[in-house]
């Protein structure tokens, strides 16, 4: 395996929540695992104080409570430990920068870092373009000496226009090849697996396409409402902050061609081909194909939870979606009128994401079935989380006199691997891009390709006032409306729950 070389990460926004749940976490994992190099340090900045020692405590916390190593000896932190540093500027200052500027020159020479420093941007969006400018004053973005990357956290954008500014502003300062805009989607081992499940095995693809894929739908359902996020989900809401980039890039891998290569201008080139072929939606479609909810207060087994509107730092009267379900089409060869149904939600019975792929009955109902299901539908269930695994639902003979038929299932759960050590995807991701390795990071034509699909959904929910929010009880399905989107009588969606194998309405409430 390629060395990876000496290098820094510099988190800016260190003091929040995703450096202390998400990315110290992750760097520890892959200290443990021995995926660091020698010469490796990081820089936590903010405008918080701390010292480098309050840092490291908070840190440690972090650690012990996130990671997957969190049982790990003291020794093993302290070691960790001493190479995080931290730096209190006011970000917003370009003067400031200076300091930045020094801290690294002293930790290049302490830790042989070679120059190699990678920038985490892990901030409100609005420094989005100021940090990158007054990187840019200090020199700190050429790669005269070193490389110099920068990772950018999703929201790319809040729109289609801000996405294209922002990336005219980002690519003054960094060229294309050094922005790496980070969908941690796209760092789950279950998410990677949906490629090689169709393209390691040649029994799926010739079934993956119009001919025998009666409908495909992606899910992702979460049992938790907004918490303590109230200020930026309300800003944002379901489309925002899980359709137009997590399930799209799963679409992607769903609906995409095999690649010629596996390289990332390859894995990256037929993605795009797929946002490309997205079928606008049409007025019509935004009335008919796209729903959107908002859950309301309900009690459920004896424990109430409020409605969104109630939730902090969420405006009463608030018009946000905290659910959004949508009907797609990819105009291509392999797609042709297969509808892609797509749901999320907050406050949902269950967490979980999961691919389902529908395939085409058999042509004519021979057999008396047992359960509804096993004629009409042979399901190939891809589990992302949790219970991650695969199943094949298939019609069985029930034993006995006659030809009564059965839903059976074939599946593999991932945790019978027990051998493997899943990475998480912070892990996965931040290791790709220390090794300059860019296949499971947004290009920025995915980036704007994907808003440009969902723009005239953002404007009919800003600008219709008839435009429906469908309420729903937390702990439920969504709107019932929803349903409406399946075509055919026999069809419904899948109401999964935790453990893969089962399906029903309310099976975790
Ligand atoms: C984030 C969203 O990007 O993804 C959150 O902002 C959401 O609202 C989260 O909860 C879901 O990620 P995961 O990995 O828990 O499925």
């Amino acid at each position: 395996m390629k060395k990876t070389n000496n290098q820094a990460l510099v988190i800016f926004g260190a003091s929040g929540d995703l450096t202390y749940r998400k990315l110290i976490p992750a760097i520890f994992d892959l200290y443990r695992n021995d995926s660091l190099p020698e010469g490796y340090a990081v820089l936590g900045v903010s405008r918080s104080r701390f010292t480098d020692k309050q840092f490291r405590e908070k840190m440690k916390e972090g650690i012990r409570q996130f990671a997957h190593y969190k049982d790990a000896t003291a020794e093993h932190l302290n070691a960790f430990l001493s190479r995080l540093y931290y730096l209190s500027i006011d970000t917003g200052k370009g003067e400031e920068y200076a300091a930045v500027t020094n801290k690294l020159h002293t930790l290049n020479d302490k830790h042989h870092l070679e120059q190699n420093y990678i920038f985490y941007l892990s901030t409100p969006p609005s420094l989005y373009t100021i940090i990158p400018k007054y990187l840019y004053g200090q020199g700190l973005t050429l790669q005269q000496k070193g490389f110099r990357r920068i990772i950018i956290e999703k929201p790319f954008g809040h729109d289609l226009p801000s996405a294209f500014d922002l990336n005219e502003q980002l690519t003054v300062f960094f060229r294309e090849e050094q922005i790496y805009r980070i969908d941690h989607y796209l760092g789950k081992e279950t998410v990677q697996n949906l490629m090689v499940t169709r393209f390691a095995n040649g029994i799926y693809e010739p079934l993956w396409n119009r001919h025998f894929v009666q409908h495909v739908e992606i899910t992702a359902a979460e049992s938790l409402g907004v918490g303590d996020r109230g200020g930026y989900y309300d800003r944002s809401g379901a489309l925002r902050d899980m359709i137009q980039n997590h399930l799209l890039q799963v679409l992607s891998l769903v609906a995409m061609e095999a690649p010629g290569k596996i390289t990332p201008e390859d894995i990256r080139y037929e993605k795009l081909k797929v946002f490309r072929s997205l079928r606008p939606l049409s007025q019509k479609d935004l009335k008919m194909n796209v729903i959107r909810g908002q859950y309301t207060e309900a009690t459920v087994r004896g424990k109430h939870y409020r409605g969104y509107r109630e939730e902090n730092n969420v405006n009463s009267t608030s018009r946000t979606e905290t659910y959004a379900a949508m009907k797609i089409f990819i105009d291509n060869w392999r797609w042709q009128d297969v509808p892609f149904y797509i749901r999320t939600g907050k406050r949902l019975p269950t967490n979980v994401t999961e691919v389902v792929i529908h395939f085409r009955p058999s042509p004519q109902k021979l057999f008396k079935s047992a359960d509804r299901s096993c004629h009409s539908d042979n399901q190939l269930i891809l589990r992302i989380q949790p219970d991650e695994g695969i199943l094949l639902k298939t019609g069985m003979k029930v034993p006995g006199k006659g030809f009564e038929v059965k839903s059976v299932h074939m599946d593999f759960h991932y945790s019978e691997l027990n051998d493997h050590y899943i990475p998480s995807a912070y892990e996965r991701l931040i290791l790709d891009c220390m090794n300059g390795d860019n296949t499971l990071y947004m290009s920025s034509d995915a980036a704007k390709e994907t808003w440009r699909f969902v723009q005239p959904v953002l404007d009919y929910w800003e600008n219709d006032r008839e435009a429906p929010l469908h309420g729903y009880p937390a702990g439920s399905w969504g709107p019932d409306v929803a349903d409406e989107l399946i075509e055919g009588n026999e069809n419904t969606w899948r109401y999964p729950c935790k453990n893969l194998a089962e399906d029903g309405v309310y099976c975790e409430l």
